[in-house]
């Protein structure tokens, strides 16, 4: 598998492979078309981690859906704890009376997502659903609801399918947990 990236050194062992990436991808769009049939859907993509799987979700997808973006900063992982955060990029479009949903990489303390779920809402789209690949409830400071998620995932250092450290990690097909001195320098 992906043996066009030398990924062995850095990674400890692959948690989620391609192919089941690729099956849980196809059950959560046809989850959401069904659910959203007869409607179109904003996606918004919080980057940079989500792009990845946003990519693959919407090419899966059986509706018409529209792609936007935010960017979002924690100020530092340290500051993160705060819940401090602030929009770096909003989004282009006005969801006004639109259905929308967020979609992550991944939910770790939910910090991120309840300030967008927040910030989203006061917009009055007519609805806003939430659409994690990875779950890490192990690690949940607040309580937020993820409407469609693909794999809880244990409370382990994990890179890949878009998810960086230090920006790298981000293209590889898979998700994989990172060798702890990778990390620890
Ligand atoms: C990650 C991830 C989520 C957030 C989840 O983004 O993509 O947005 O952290 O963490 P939380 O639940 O503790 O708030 P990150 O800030 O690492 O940026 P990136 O997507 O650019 O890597």
């Amino acid at each position: 598998m992906s043996k066009r990236i030398p990924w062995e050194a850095d990674i400890l062992e692959v948690l989620i492979n391609e192919e089941q990436i690729r099956a849980k991808t196809a059950e959560i769009a046809h989850q959401i078309s069904q659910d959203y049939e007869g409607k179109e859907v904003i996606l918004v993509g919080v980057m940079v981690g989500a792009v990845v799987f946003l990519a693959d979700l919407m090419r899966a997808m059986e509706i018409p859906v529209s792609v936007d973006f935010v960017a979002i900063s924690s100020y530092g992982k340290d500051t993160r704890s705060s819940g401090v955060v602030r929009i770096l990029k909003d989004l282009d479009m006005n969801i006004e009376s639109k259905h929308v949903i967020i979609v992550e990489d991944i939910v770790d303390t939910g910090l991120t997502l309840k300030y967008l779920v927040d910030n989203l809402s006061a917009r009055s789209p007519a609805t806003l659903r939430v659409c994690a690949l990875l779950d890490k409830p192990s690690r949940r400071k607040v309580p937020v609801t993820i409407h469609y998620v693909g794999f809880t995932v244990p409370d382990k250092f994990v890179v890949g399918y878009g998810l960086d450290f230090d920006q790298r990690y981000r293209n590889l097909p898979f998700v994989g947990v990172l060798r702890p001195e990778i990390y620890a320098g």
